[in-house]
C-alpha cells in the first residue's frame, strides 16, 4: 500500500512528495510542527495541538495556513488515505518559499503545509517492556523551547547520545542543574519524600500536550501534584521517573546513567498513569 501525503493543497504519493529548496523551513528551520497521536482510528487531543500550533505559529509570526476546522479535515482525511488507525499523523508549517535572506520576506508568501501519516505498534501491552532507560545530558538549546519549531538540532544530538548508550531519552539539564525537559518528552518523577512532580510551564520547556491531558486526569482522579523544578541530585533520589508524549504516552524510566531508579522495577505512580492515560486515548474517560 502506498503512502500519501498532503502537500500545500494536494494530495501526493509520499515517495513523490517534495518542497522547494528556498524553502524557509529547509534554509532556516523557520517553521512549527505538531506530532498528534492516532489511536483505534481516533486522533487524540486534537484541540490542545491545534491550540499549541497556533500559539507556536503566532510566536513566530506565520499566518495559519488553514483555519481549524479545515487542518482537522486534513488531518483525518491522511490519516485516513493511509489507512492509519494506530500510528501518528505529522504536521508541518514553515513560512513559505522565498529568496534565501535571513528578514521574513518583504512581499509575504504563503505558509508551506506538509502533513504525513505514520502507523505504528499502539498503546503498548505491557508496561515493565515499555520501561526504558535514559541518560542526563546538557540541555544546549535556545531560550525559547516553548515554540514547537522545527529547529530540533540540539535535540538530535542529545537523542543521538542516548541512543548511542543504550538509552530511549536524553534528560537535559540546565546550567542551574535543574531538569528542564527529555529531547522530545516532558519528564515527570515521584520524589523521595512521594511527591509527583513535573517542571512548571515556561520558556525553558515545551507545553506538551500529554502532560496537559495528564495534570487533567490527574485533577479528575483528585491526585496530588507539583509543579516544581526537579535537580539533577532530586533525580538521581527519585523514587519514580516517566516521561510523557503523544508518541510515548506515559514511560517509565527504569535507569538513568547507568544506575537503577529506585529498586530498577516500574513504579506504582507510573502504572496508574499509564492506566489512567490508556483509558483516555481508547476514549473511556
Ligand atoms: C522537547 C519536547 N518536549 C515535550 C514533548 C511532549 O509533547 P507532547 O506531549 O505534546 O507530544 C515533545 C514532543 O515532541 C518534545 O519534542
Amino acid at each position: 500500500m502506498s503512502r500519501i501525503a498532503y502537500v500545500n493543497g494536494a494530495y501526493v504519493p509520499h515517495r513523490a512528495a517534495s518542497v522547494h529548496i528556498e524553502d524557509r523551513g529547509y534554509q532556516f528551520a523557520d517553521g512549527v510542527y505538531e506530532v498528534v497521536l492516532v489511536a483505534g482510528g481516533r486522533m487524540i487531543d486534537t484541540a490542545l495541538h491545534l491550540a499549541r500550533l497556533a500559539r507556536s505559529l503566532a510566536e513566530i509570526r506565520i499566518p495559519p495556513p488553514l483555519c481549524e476546522r479545515a487542518l482537522r479535515l486534513v488531518l483525518a482525511e491522511v490519516a485516513r488515505r493511509n489507512h492509519v488507525e494506530e500510528g501518528l499523523l505529522y504536521l508541518q508549517v514553515t513560512r513559505g518559499v522565498a529568496r534565501r535572506e535571513h528578514p521574513f520576506p518583504k512581499v509575504p508568501v504563503r505558509p508551506a503545509l506538509v502533513v504525513t501519516a505514520r502507523r505504528g505498534p499502539g498503546l503498548p501491552r505491557d508496561l515493565a517492556r515499555w520501561a526504558a532507560r535514559a541518560i542526563t545530558a546538557p540541555d544546549e538549546r535556545w531560550a525559547r523551547c516553548d515554540i514547537k519549531t522545527i529547529g530540533l538540532l540540539p535535540n538530535v544530538l542529545a537523542k543521538e547520545a542516548a541512543v548511542r548508550r543504550g538509552a530511549v531519552e536524553a534528560i537535559l539539564l540546565a546550567r542551574d542543574g535543574m531538569v528542564t525537559e527529555g529531547a522530545s518528552t516532558n519528564v515527570w518523577m515521584v520524589d523521595a519524600e512521594g511527591v509527583l512532580r513535573t517542571r512548571r510551564l515556561g520558556p525553558e520547556i515545551l507545553p506538551g500536550c500529554t502532560r496537559a491531558a495528564l495534570l487533567e486526569i490527574l485533577a479528575e482522579a483528585g491526585l496530588r501534584f507539583e509543579e516544581r523544578a526537579v535537580s539533577a541530585a532530586e533525580l538521581a533520589a527519585a523514587r519514580e521517573i516517566f516521561l510523557t508524549s503523544a508518541t510515548s504516552y506515559v514511560r517509565p524510566i527504569v535507569e538513568v546513567d547507568g544506575a537503577p531508579v529506585a529498586d530498577g522495577q516500574v513504579g506504582p505512580v507510573a502504572r496508574r498513569l499509564f492506566d489512567l492515560f490508556g483509558a483516555h486515548v481508547r476514549g473511556q474517560r
